[in-house]
């Protein structure tokens, strides 16, 4: 592809944001690249690993309880994207901290664990034995506070649509992180997200991260029912770019903190309308369920030295 001329950064280069130095503006986003640890040798810089120019996997978005999740079918493919409710599975935070945590060190993944909680004040202990656990880990940046999940009935949804609450969260964390990276990740289902973003900055995050799902709603035609058990579900993919593209600005135009750009993202193009808005990093979603190398792709298309092949 033929880079624009504007366009100079090598995303494959270590960037700073808040307190941690990462490898690269090209992540994955949480949720679909499970916690990171797949079998590939996260040494191997060549295109074909999943993790070659990577800058961080984010990982599962992990809760204090071990969950199962919701009722299948929770991922369903549509036209421009994608609905889903997974209702946050995972293994629990213990576990996570014991076994998979030390593993991605191990490993030498560059990780961003996403933590999401019922309650404001369970991010404190959280964050506190993520702490404990990763003192002296060089490969863990930092945290992501999943304020925005609409797919759990109990919390998430009001989590990111109230100032207040994004505050509280934030201020429960920061405290046991001072030297890692702390996100703040939104929603979207909100009129105006700048307020959302203020409140997480003036309380002491280093960057948001935007934009979590769509809520969204699609009808089986043969059944006249939703497709999804729980009716709502969380829409991605391609379809929701120009409406992440809008809330990043909203933030960078309005409230003067790093943003992570995530939505839609599927190609070294659609990366690039991110970072031309002013987007420090990004994270590759949906396109990268279906195609687990598909950020390292990005990060190989958009290096400067590779405008001609
Ligand atoms: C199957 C699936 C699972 C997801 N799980 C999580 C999650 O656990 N935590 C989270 O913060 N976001 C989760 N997300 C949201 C993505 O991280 C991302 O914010 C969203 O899908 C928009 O980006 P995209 O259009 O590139 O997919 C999930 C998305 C999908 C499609």
């Amino acid at each position: 592809m033929t880079l624009p001329i504007w366009w100079r950064t090598d995303p494959t280069q270590p960037v700073r944001i808040g307190p941690r130095e990462l490898p690269g503006r090209i992540w994955t986003a949480s949720g679909c690249f499970a916690y990171g640890l797949s079998g590939h040798d996260i040494r191997s810089l060549d295109v074909g690993s999943p993790y070659a120019g990577i800058g961080a996997v984010v990982t599962k978005t992990v809760t204090p309880q071990p969950r199962s999740g919701n009722p299948m079918p929770r991922l369903v493919e549509l036209e421009h994207g994608a609905i889903n409710s997974i209702g946050l599975e995972n293994v629990g935070h213990a576990e996570f901290v014991e076994a998979v945590l030390p593993a991605l060190e191990e490993r030498g993944v560059p990780t961003v664990v996403s933590l999401a909680a019922t309650r404001p004040d369970e991010f404190g202990p959280m964050c506190e034995r993520l702490a404990e656990v990763g003192r002296g880990f060089v490969h863990w940046h930092g945290v992501e506070l999943n304020l925005s999940c609409p797919n759990v009935a109990e919390g998430g949804h009001d989590f990111g649509s109230s100032p207040a609450t994004v505050a509280e969260c934030v201020a429960a964390a920061r405290p046991h992180l001072p030297d890692r990276l702390l996100i703040a990740k939104l929603t979207p289902n909100v009129a105006q997200i700048a307020p959302l973003a203020a409140a997480a900055a003036e309380a002491g995050c280093d960057a948001i991260a935007a934009i979590n799902t769509v809520l969204g709603l699609d009808i089986d035609l043969e059944t006249g029912q939703p497709v999804l058990p729980r009716r709502f579900g969380g829409y991605s993919g391609p379809a929701i770019r120009p409406i992440a593209l809008a809330k990043c600005d909203e933030i960078i135009r309005q409230v003067g903190v790093p943003v992570i750009g995530i939505g839609g993202i599927e190609t070294a193009d659609d990366a690039l309308r991110f970072f031309a808005l002013g987007c420090a990093a990004v994270q590759v979603g949906t396109a990268q369920m279906r195609d687990p190398f598909a950020a390292a792709r990005m990060a190989a298309a958009l290096r400067p030295d590779a405008a001609t092949t």
